[in-house]
Formats: C-alpha cells, structure tokens, sequence
C-alpha cells in the first residue's frame, strides 16, 4: 500500500487541535505569521533546530528594539523554548534571561547561545567526530522499538555511530553541546517516516525528500559554522543566561529584575510538549518509555493536555476552587461543567474540563512569579490564542489579563492578529477563535 506523504505547512502553535477534537490539524488562516517559527529558518543560529512551537525572532526583535528607546532593557522570556528571545536580546545589545523547564529544550537553547564559540575549532571538533564515525563499529544492541520504526537499519547504524563516538568525549563544553544539537537536528531529517513536530513519529506516512545521516550530519556543521562567523560579525550585548526551571516560580530571576517580558506560554490546546521531542530523547537514550516521558519531562511542565491531567479528573472541582483562582471563578465553573458534559457524548472522553482548570490554576502561578520577578513599570506580552475543546468557549486572553491583574499587574489589553477556525470545512465546531498578544501594564 502506498504511504501518504506529508503536506508541507506552515504550522503555528495556535493551529492546533481543539477543532478537531484532539488530532492535530494544520491550516494557515490569516496571514501575520508572528506566532510562527517559519520565518526563522532563513536566520543565522535560530534556523538549527527546527521547532515549531517557536515564535518570529523578526517579531521579538522589533518589540525588544522599540522597548529599547524607552528604557527597557532588560528582557525575560519564562517560556523561551529553542531560545529565540534569548538569541534577540543579545542581538539587541541588551540583558536577557530564558527560562524552560522541558530539559530537552532548554538544552536547545543553551547550546545555541555558543555560537560565540570559534567556528574554526567548532568544524574541527565536529568533522574529527564525524571522520572517527565512519570507521566505528556499532554493536547491535537491543534499541529502542521506536528507532525501528524511524529509521531503516543502515540509517540507524550511521546515527548510532556518530552518537557513540560524540558520547566517548560528551563533556558538556560548548563544542561538545553544539555537537550535540547538530546531531539532534539531523534526526528527522534522515527519517523517511513522517516526524512531524508536532507528534513524535507517524509511521504510515513518507517523505518525499531524506538525506543520509553522514553529509545530513556534515552540511549541519558547517551551516551552524557559517552562522556562527556570520553572527559573530555582528554587534552583540551579554551572553544570555538560560535557566532550566519552572516558570512557576522563576527562582533563578531576580525580585523586581524584567522590565519586559515576551513571551509565547503553552496553550491549553493538548499540544503535548512533553511528546514532542520523544523521537529525540529516545535516541539520546534519555527516556526509555511513556512512564519515563511522565517522570522526566511532563511533570515540569504547566498542564496544557488531556494526557497531563487525566489521573486528576475527580480533583476537577477542588482546582476550581483554589483561592488564586477567584478572580475567574463562576465562568471557570461554569464552563468546566460544560466541558464535564460535552465529554460524555464523546467518544475519546478527553478530560478537557480538568486540563482547563489545571492550566488556570498554573498560569495563576506563572502570573504571581512574574509580578515578582518584573519591575514596576515592566510591559509584559504574551502570545496567545483562545480556545473551544469540543466546541466550549474558553476565552484565554481574557482570563489570563483578568489572573495577571490579581497579581498586582495593573491592566491589560489584547490585540487580535489573526481569526482562527473561521473556514468551517472539516471542523468538528463552528467556534470563531482568534489570535493575538496580551499585553499587561505593570
Ligand atoms: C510556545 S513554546 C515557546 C517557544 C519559544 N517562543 C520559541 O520561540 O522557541 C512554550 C514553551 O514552554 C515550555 N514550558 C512548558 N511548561 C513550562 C514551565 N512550567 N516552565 C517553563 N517552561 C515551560 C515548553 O516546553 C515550551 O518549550
């Protein structure tokens, strides 16, 4: 049977799966693409790993830039994911902080910020690595099951051997770590099954383009190569600092440090962020399996899927009414209830009532570091989108302006970029949604 082959998009993280009930769906409605990551992957550094949860650097840059003329530099993302605020903020010459709790990503981000590394001694590092993994040996041993169904044998072996041979000399320096990310992003593209970001792996279906892991591996060493001289051409501020932490609680950041903050939070709309990188982590032999992705990612990150939450559905109601909650109560009750309802009719009983009020309740914690964390003053912006899982309103940017100002923000507005879910074909719901970035007065 012939596989089906993917159809390039351009996914933004707000494309996302509510419409469909919980399968992920791609489209391209609207055209401000400042929520995408598209257009990073023509910029030196950003463009090394390709993911799709990030936001525009052109954006980000622009925002930091006209923040910059009226005195604010100073620059938090807690949500930094592969580092696009982080890299911006240095390109702006001004003091930024990323902060990420998924330890995967945030390994991303860090190594990015060594492009200030000899692009020289970087090449001659990476290609002595790749010279040795021509010549090594694998041993057969018992992978992974999902390896097998991302890479044919050979492949495999190839990816396995420059892996093996980085791990011998893997001491956590910048050209090890940067190593470390160009065999990473090399991964998907040497996979001829579908690797969409957004899920870890679909096995039915082909790409129609896939590069064999040693020159996959080679032109990535040298792009990263080239950006870094061309980067290094460029005026740039401090080195950033990148923490890996709970945007919960910031802890690293200073009381009263940020005088703006951007940044993109995950959105409640079952995006599981912690699947994401599964195909990655499992060849990094990182995680063994579901019950590890649980251990060692899911539980650090804010609850924005039905996986997250489904052994907390009874606990629904005491979430709901947990005190920093309040100020969106009676319409976070009412509409959880709905949800509660709605889910009876559907047959994947997705507990989208409980991941609801979980994400209030850790956004309500994010709001309360961030109050700590930002001056007075401070301008934050999030981008974000609303939502309606099986077609229940959930109006995102209000709730969260409404929870910032709780938190000692002074006020908000919201500007709308683009309409969602607005050509009804194939959708599950007829819920106008939209998009844009809250921006809250502190
Ligand atoms: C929309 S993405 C941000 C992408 C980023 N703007 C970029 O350009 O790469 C949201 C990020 O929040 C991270 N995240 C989720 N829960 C978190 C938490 N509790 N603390 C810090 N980061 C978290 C996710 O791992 C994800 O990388």
């Amino acid at each position: 049977m012939r596989k089906k082959a993917i159809v390039k998009a351009t996914p933004s993280l707000f494309d996302d799966l509510e419409s469909s009930d919980g399968e992920a769906e791609i489209s391209g409605e609207g055209k401000d693409t400042s929520s995408t990551f598209v257009g990073n992957l023509g910029l030196p550094v950003h463009r090394w790993f390709r993911y799709s949860a990030g936001f525009s650097a052109a954006w980000v840059r622009d925002v930091i830039e006209r923040e910059k003329k009226n005195g604010r530099t100073r620059i938090l993302d807690p949500f930094v994911g592969s580092g696009t605020v982080t890299l911006e903020g240095e390109a702006s010459q001004v003091e930024a902080i990323g902060v990420e709790s998924h330890p995967f990503v945030a390994r991303i981000a860090r190594a990015k910020l060594n492009w200030r590394e000899s692009p020289k001694a970087f090449s001659t590092y990476a290609l002595s690595i790749l010279s040795d993994a021509k010549k090594e040996k694998v041993e057969q041993e018992d992978y992974p099951a999902l390896m097998g169904k991302c890479f044919p044998p050979e492949t495999f072996t190839r990816l396995e051997a420059i892996r093996c041979v980085w791990g011998r000399q893997a001491d956590g320096s910048p050209l090890s770590e940067l190593t470390w990310l160009a065999l990473s992003a090399i991964l998907r593209e040497c996979s001829p099954v579908g690797t969409a970001q957004w899920q870890y792996v679909l096995p039915n279906k082909s790409k129609a383009r896939v590069i064999d892991p040693f020159p996959a591996f080679e032109a990535k060493v040298r792009l990263f190569s080239a950006d870094m001289t061309q980067r290094q051409r460029e005026p740039a501020g401090p080195k950033a600092l990148l923490y890996s932490e709970d945007a919960r609680e910031c802890q690293s950041v200073p009381a009263g440090w940020a005088d703006l903050v951007i940044t993109s939070p995950p959105y409640a709309n079952n995006y599981d962020y912690a699947d994401a990188t599964r195909l990655e982590m499992t060849f990094f032999r990182e995680i063994a399996g579901w019950g590890c992705l649980q251990k060692t990612v899911r539980k650090h990150l804010i609850r924005s899927c039905t996986q997250h939450v489904s052994p907390l559905t009874k606990q629904t109601d005491s979430i709901v009414r947990e005190a920093v909650l309040a100020p969106i109560f009676g319409e976070l009750q009412e509409t959880c209830r709905a949800l509660a309802d709605a889910r009876e009719g559907h047959g994947g009983k997705k507990p989208y009532h409980t991941m609801v009020a979980a994400y209030f309740k850790d956004m309500a914690e994010v709001w309360l570091a961030l109050r700590r964390v930002t001056a007075t003053g401070a301008i934050v912006c999030f981008v974000v989108g609303d939502s309606a899982p099986y077609g229940v309103y959930v109006p995102v940017d209000r709730w969260l302006g409404d929870l910032a100002v709780a938190a000692g923000f002074k006020s908000y507005n919201f500007e709308k970029t683009r309409d969602r879910n607005i050509k009804w074909k194939n959708r599950k719901h007829r819920v106008p949604l939209h998009e844009g970035r809250l921006w809250v007065q502190g």
